[in-house]
């Protein structure tokens, strides 16, 4: 069991770099290229996974993890099973997060806004795309489902790769989150961290503002 005094020492000093409003690109977009390219070279396993925080109609939280697919001035793509938990909660509640963290960094990014899915044809661009073996996973699994042994799961993924010629199911597709806010948090030593947050206030201009750590 770790004890608590155990935790109290778990803490890092951030003494990687900064992040200024002077050094902020004027679009959110340009600044998110810039933080993932450095994630690129920077080696981080999986460096476009993110954190995708739903909510149920009421306000019930739940969060995954989803790769990021796409990105552009429009907003950022990633694919799953519409039918998912997070699909249906998608479907009553269109306002979503993502998070991503990177820690070898010392950045972190949240983007918030509303989800829209994708068109059909750059769903099935992306699902042809995908090796085979993704393709009979994706059109298998009754994602978010119980289902009643491992077993169950790998005879129908059998059964899915012998009878070929696969299909993108329409209940698998890509999302965008179109953002309206985006935070951008770099650590800086003794808690007091960088934090520029970009709101849209018309016509795609963003403003930016510092906010306290
Ligand atoms: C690194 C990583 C990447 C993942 N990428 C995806 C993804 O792109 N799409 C997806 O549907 N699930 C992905 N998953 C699985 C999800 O985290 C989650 O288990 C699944 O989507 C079901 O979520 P839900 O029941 O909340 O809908 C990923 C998991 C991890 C750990």
């Amino acid at each position: 069991m770790i004890i608590e005094s155990e935790l109290n020492k778990m803490r890092e000093n951030y003494e990687k770099g900064n992040f200024n409003i002077e050094n902020a690109y004027p679009s959110p977009f340009n600044q998110f290229e810039k933080w993932f390219e450095d994630a690129k070279q920077a080696k981080i396993i999986e460096p476009n996974a993110m954190v995708l925080s739903t909510a149920t109609k009421n306000g019930m939280p739940s969060s995954r993890v989803v790769l990021l697919k796409g990105y552009s001035e429009k907003g950022f793509i990633f694919f799953t099973n519409y039918n998912s938990r997070k699909g249906k909660e998608l479907f009553n509640n269109p306002y979503a997060c993502l998070n991503l963290w990177w820690g070898q960094l010392e950045r972190q990014i949240r983007i918030e806004g509303i989800i829209e899915k994708i068109d059909a044809k750059e769903s099935d661009e992306y699902f042809y795309s995908r090796p085979l073996g993704s393709q009979a996973g994706a059109a298998t699994s009754p994602q978010s489902e119980k289902i009643e042994s491992r077993e169950w799961l790998e005879k129908k993924f059998i059964e899915t790769q012998l009878k070929g010629n696969i299909k993108r199911p329409e209940n698998w597709g890509g999302y965008i989150l179109i953002p309206n806010k985006i935070e951008f948090w770099h650590g800086r030593t003794n808690r007091l961290h960088d934090r520029l947050l970009y709101t849209m206030i018309e016509n795609e201009k963003w403003k930016i503002v510092r906010l306290a750590p």
